[in-house]
């Protein structure tokens, strides 16, 4: 066994002659040195096979052995810590450490998310539909036939004659109300798709949809809930404007605007002098609405409303172009 510690020693020597790199020194550790399956620790395994009046012996020269090579493993580090540079290939251990950056939400899902969890307090449960939409659920039940002038206002992307990119989350109104009866109360979030690119514009953008069917549903009740949304979206008691619009699918229809979040009602340059800024489109289901989807308009009502959810962060945050979202510049997205 002491010719065999001797060897193991001289080959270990020999073998760390040759080493150049911290890779390489790491094996030689693991090869010689390593806790399990070393060849030194192998070697200290059958000492107790050995005469005893030779283990004391053994062991001792096993021990001087085994901390020779750990000192001589110490001072190759140096070494190579030292001839980083200089052509050497070790690793530099005195190098700082790299910074882990940690990811997060898009400022958009950041406020997506902080929508729904706003109408999910407010009872509201959460849906989701598909992107690519059929042209059935985008107009045709939302009371928008063929040639309807509100068709125009959509620059659809068609994906074949029958199929397109949804350019509202509308559609989600019709395939909600029929797979389910009344009462109900919904919001979608997702994306949208138009044909249109400016200051304000993106060929794809989000919405979150609100839809709401029961027994006696009033434009009272709309106004309630989309009073208490804006109050905890914007963070203060905005006061809000219900303006009279039209929209195919609902009938009355409102447009809502918040008192400009920048002056407050008192005109600038963000609110064009109105004081007043839209935030989303609104009104009770139309008649039409309900009956194409199976709903006695007699017994049952209800409200929907969708809003842009890019144009409600841009206000909550004072973003003046939406093209900021999408470049992908971290200096602007790693600020929410
Ligand atoms: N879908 C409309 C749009 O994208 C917004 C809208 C208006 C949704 C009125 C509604 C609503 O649910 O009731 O312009």
């Amino acid at each position: 066994m002491e010719r065999e510690l001797l060897e193991l020693k001289q080959e270990a020597e020999e073998a760390l002659a040759q080493v150049t790199g911290a890779d390489q020194l790491e094996a030689f550790r693991v090869k010689f040195l390593g806790r399990k399956g070393g060849l030194l620790t192998g070697i200290l395994r059958q000492l107790g096979q050995a005469a005893p009046e030779d283990r004391p012996r053994l062991g001792q020269l096993a021990n001087d052995i085994k901390l020779g090579l750990e000192s001589s493993v110490d001072e190759k580090k140096a070494q190579l810590v030292a001839s980083v540079g200089t052509g050497g290939g070790g690793t530099d251990y005195s190098l700082p450490g790299r910074y882990l950056s940690f990811g997060k939400s898009h400022p958009v899902t950041q406020v997506m998310e902080e929508i729904c969890s706003i109408f999910v307090g407010l009872g509201f449960a959460v849906a989701e539909g598909p992107d690519v939409e059929t042209d059935h659920y985008n107009f045709e039940a939302l009371n928008i036939p063929k040639h309807h002038p509100a068709r125009d206002m959509h620059d659809t992307f068609y994906v074949s004659e029958s199929l397109l990119l949804r350019t509202h989350t509308s559609p989600m109104q019709a395939r909600i109300m029929e797979r389910q009866d009344p009462p109900l109360r919904y919001v979608v979030p997702g994306k949208v798709y138009r044909c249109d690119s400016d200051m304000t514009h993106t060929p794809m953008f989000h919405q979150v949809e609100g839809l709401l069917v029961d027994r006696q549903v009033s434009f009272a009740d709309l106004k309630g809930v989309l009073t208490s949304f804006t109050h905890k979206i914007f963070e203060r008691e905005l006061p809000l404007r219900f303006r009279p619009s039209y929209f195919p699918f609902t009938e009355p229809s409102a447009e809502v605007d918040v008192a400009c979040v920048i002056c407050g009602g008192s005109g600038c340059r963000v609110c064009k002098r109105t004081g007043w800024l839209e935030i989303l489109g609104s009104g009770l289901i139309d008649p039409e609405v309900l009956k194409m989807v199976g709903y006695d308009p007699d017994i049952y009502s209800g409200f929907a409303f969708g809003l842009g959810v890019e144009r409600i962060a841009m206000l909550k945050y004072g973003i003046d172009d939406i093209r900021l979202y999408y470049e992908n510049d971290l200096r602007f997205l790693s600020q929410f």
